[in-house]
């Protein structure tokens, strides 16, 4: 029987660290079940120490999910360990996943220490940590730059200590395939006690390696790897998931390993991460991008007419591109809407239904047709937002050729006096053009003055009548916040995208204040 490698994803941590990934908790709550629908081994959910919020949403996915393992970071300091605990032990399965860096340059410039202070913190974090769950995972930072001899060393330690789990990271992306290769096989040969533990890798993206180094490490024997969806993470991002599982599963002559994903699942994961976080996937992604399975050359277009195996290595189905079977449209009703949302993995109570059920009637009076996308677009805007403390109610804009001066005139609900019936507030501004206007009327009736650093648009699906998906980044006061809205006209999925990002500043300013 072939060995089995885990597959633990970060994408709720290392991913949605990373700038403009940042989800509320009702949307990592269900990217959370969608992993276990996909079949990962273990999530990573978050950083509990690192915020309330943070450790909320940590514990909040932990109660969520079934079986599979719940993995919460911490620094190698005892209270961060506690903290971590404190929400993974909600989970039928958790984890502590405790590091500390390894290298010269981390031990010098961040901790000022010696490597024999580093390794007896190493040692008493892990120690800690398996005193309260036999689940212990620990990571060497900036593994691939350490000396591997003094790596050898804090990884025996650890592994005395109780760690079940030895992550290797390659933090900086800096490690070549070969040699991050020759770098586990050191390891697994020379620490005595390395049969004792799992070997883990993590490999950044920095030089377009982390899927190469991740296979290296696979092939020289690590069995468990740190992947996230389309590869999401700190600066150029983590392994791709998609692209690791691909590998294995297409070359398995090669790898001779198993994992437990379930392949189908991996295009509809990817594509709810891209609604959620509303970047869309590259056309040139590997696996999950539109030209993945595209033919387009005559060469290739007759090669694959003849036999398919002439230009694709995998199936499209394989990875679970294609349409789900229960098709929605104007004439569907409210139970075939709950089977689809329930065949797409959304678990949603009758109110939120009704809602969802609501925005597709309208959309399908202006759209021919409605695709998967457009529903989970739907149900990101109408389910899972965060509770809104402004809402748009009515929104209408004037713009036009020079002489025009664009303005824009906004209803919005405010709920912000903490009743459940909101006030109407109403405004009207100029700008510059018409997205300028709205956003400065909208800040006249909030009272922030925000900068803007991003602004992006992207279409959910083909066709011109498709919905418009909306992305701003605003700094206020130099607190940092994303926005997300989606809606047939791209002016007020602008709006509600703005809006949207204010309510998180709010909810930012609330959270502190009761802190
Ligand atoms: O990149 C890294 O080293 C990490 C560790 C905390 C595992 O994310
Ligand atoms: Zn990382």
């Amino acid at each position: 029987m072939s060995d089995k490698v885990y597959i633990f994803d970060t994408t709720l941590r290392d991913g949605e660290q990373s700038p403009g990934a940042t989800m509320n908790m009702a949307e990592k709550i269900t990217m959370a079940r969608q992993l276990e629908k996909l079949g990962v081994d273990i999530i990573e959910a978050g950083f509990p120490a690192a915020s309330q919020g943070d450790f909320d949403a940590v514990t909040k996915i932990a109660e969520s999910v079934g079986d599979i393992q719940v993995a919460g970071l911490c620094r190698a300091l005892i209270s961060d360990i506690d903290r971590a605990y404190d929400a993974v032990k909600h989970a039928r399965n958790p984890r502590i996943h405790t590091f500390i860096a390894t290298s010269d340059i981390h031990m010098k410039h961040k901790f000022n220490k010696e490597p024999e202070q580093i390794l007896e913190m190493a040692r008493k974090a892990v120690r800690h940590a398996a005193s309260l769950t036999p689940n212990v995972e620990f990571s060497a930072e900036d593994a691939s730059r350490s000396r591997w001899d003094f790596l050898a060393q804090v990884v025996e330690a650890a592994i005395e200590e109780g760690a079940t789990t030895i992550n290797i990271p390659d933090t900086v992306g800096y490690a070549q395939p070969e040699e991050f290769g020759k770098l586990i096989t050191y390891l697994l040969e020379t620490v005595p006690n390395s049969d004792k533990a799992v070997f883990s890798v993590h490999c950044h993206n920095d030089l377009g390696l982390g899927v190469a180094n991740t296979l290296a490490a696979i092939k020289a024997g690590a069995r468990q790897a740190e992947v996230t969806l389309s590869g999401i993470g700190e600066r150029a991002g983590n392994a791709a998931l998609e692209e690791v599982i691909m590998a294995l599963h297409t070359r398995k002559d090669y790898y001779d390993v198993e994992t437990s994903i379930v392949t189908e699942h991996l295009f509809p994961s990817c594509r709810r991460l891209a609604t959620t976080i509303g970047q869309p996937i590259s056309p040139y992604k590997a696996i999950v991008g539109a030209n993945a399975f595209a033919h387009e050359s005559g060469i290739h277009q007759d090669g694959m007419l003849k036999n398919r195996q002439t230009y694709e290595i995998m199936t499209p189905e394989s990875i679970g591109k294609k349409g789900t079977s229960i098709v929605i449209g104007k004439h569907s009703g409210r139970n075939a809407l709950g089977s689809k949302l329930t065949e797409m993995g959304y678990h949603l109570d009758d109110t939120q239904i009704a809602a969802v059920f609501k925005a597709i009637k309208t959309l399908a009076d202006k759209k021919e047709e409605i695709f998967d996308e457009d529903v989970e677009a739907l149900v990101l805007e109408e389910a899972y937002r965060i509770h809104d403390l402004y809402r748009v109610k009515e929104l209408s804009v004037f713009s036009g050729t020079a002489g025009v001066s664009p303005h824009a005139a906004i209803v919005l609900e405010d709920f912000s006096k903490g009743s459940e019936d909101p006030v109407q507030i109403q405004e009207v501004g100029f700008g510059g053009g018409p997205i300028n206007a709205v956003f400065s009327t909208i800040n006249k009736m909030v009272g922030r003055d925000p900068k803007l650093e991003l602004y992006s648009v992207n279409a959910v699906t083909g066709g011109t009548d498709a919905q418009g998906a909306v992305m701003v980044h605003i700094t206020d006061n130099g607190v940092k916040s994303i926005g997300r809205g989606s809606d047939e006209d791209i002016i007020v999925a602008s709006a509600k995208a703005y809006i949207n990002a204010i309510n998180r500043i709010e909810r930012m300013k609330q959270e502190k204040q009761n802190a």
